[in-house]
């Protein structure tokens, strides 16, 4: 049998897809699987119908990787793949939409608004932001509403960093994300299914050294401390996993997400977003999670790929 990494695209996230599939595939041919890794292109479709793989493992970030595009294109080729499918992709990746389902399914997620860049340039930028501080009040947390690594994505503290944190985020999408701040402890808990139903992964904390868990502190190894158990109580790591598996399957997700939040100042979590094709790179968080649960990421991937031809 044979295996396709999909990795690159062209998301802004390109760079770390290629670094986690890279690492997929180097992982995976550790197990002797024969396994080969290619861009998301236009010259996929014919390559797979040439010699269709056994099946793919996806590791796109970002738009068209995680928003269910290249997912409905796996579907229309019948190749079996790892990861949830592409309508539950398509909720799960615009965050004010997740956020919603997981509302609506009891769990806690910060006050947001969500703002299109036309909303931002009809009403003026000055009378829409300061309707949006008296609602929400500050600090803020300002993102695209379908992105990921934290690019666009910026603390908001005093209302005179808004305008600048709405252009910072308009550059990498064309709706924003308006949150409430919490302070807490910021932790990423993955969810693996094997094929006998979602189970969380140790939750991974993570302290960032300059404070912001900004994109260099994402990949560059030594910027972010992080600590795998996160240093919870019993009860808020218990609290966090449940809050990542409810996310999974109220988003209908399968095989493999991961759920980032904060554990406000109270023990409780507050779900912030869900990633279908979580970061797999040296410094991602679902690797550190494997590996503080005592398994082998090798492994770990060829069963998830083997539970997709299942
Ligand atoms: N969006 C990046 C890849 C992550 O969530 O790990
Ligand atoms: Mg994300």
């Amino acid at each position: 049998g044979r295996v396709l990494v999909l990795a690159g695209g062209l998301s802004y996230e390109r760079e770390v897809s290629l670094r986690s599939g890279r690492r997929v595939c180097e992982e995976l041919r550790t197990t002797g699987v024969e396994v080969e890794m290619r861009d998301a292109d236009a010259d996929l479709v014919p390559y797979v119908l040439a010699d269709p793989p056994d099946a793919v493992f996806v590791t796109l970030h970002g738009v068209s990787g995680e928003d269910g595009a290249i997912r409905e294109v796996l579907e229309l080729l019948d190749v079996p793949y790892v990861g949830a499918g592409p309508d539950a992709c398509r909720v799960a990746f615009d965050k004010p939409t997740a956020k919603a389902v997981v509302r609506g399914v009891g769990l806690s997620t910060p006050e947001s608004i969500t703002l299109p860049k036309e909303t931002f340039h009809d009403l003026g930028a000055a009378a829409v932001l300061s309707r949006i501080v008296a609602r929400l009040g500050l600090p803020l947390f300002v993102k695209p509403s379908r992105g990921g690594s934290a690019l666009g994505a910026s603390v908001v503290r005093t209302a005179e960093e808004l305008p600048a944190a709405m252009v910072g985020c308009f550059a990498y999408g064309d709706t924003a994300l308006i949150e409430q701040y919490v302070d807490g402890v910021e932790v990423a808990v993955s969810v693996i299914d094997l094929g006998d139903g979602p189970k969380a992964l140790p939750p991974v904390e993570i302290v960032p050294d300059g404070g912001a868990y900004d994109y260099a502190a994402r990949y560059t190894a030594g910027r972010t401390e992080f600590f795998a158990p996160a240093r919870l109580s019993p009860e808020a790591a218990a609290a966090c996993a449940e809050m990542a598996v409810t996310a999974h399957q109220a988003l209908g997700l399968r095989d493999i997400s991961r759920t980032d939040l904060i554990v406000d100042s109270a023990g409780q979590p507050r779900f912030l977003e869900v990633n279908v094709a979580p970061g797999m790179t040296e410094t991602s968080l679902l690797p550190m999670a494997v590996e503080a649960a005592g398994h082998n990421l090798a492994g770990l991937c060829l069963g998830l790929l083997e539970s997709a031809i299942r």
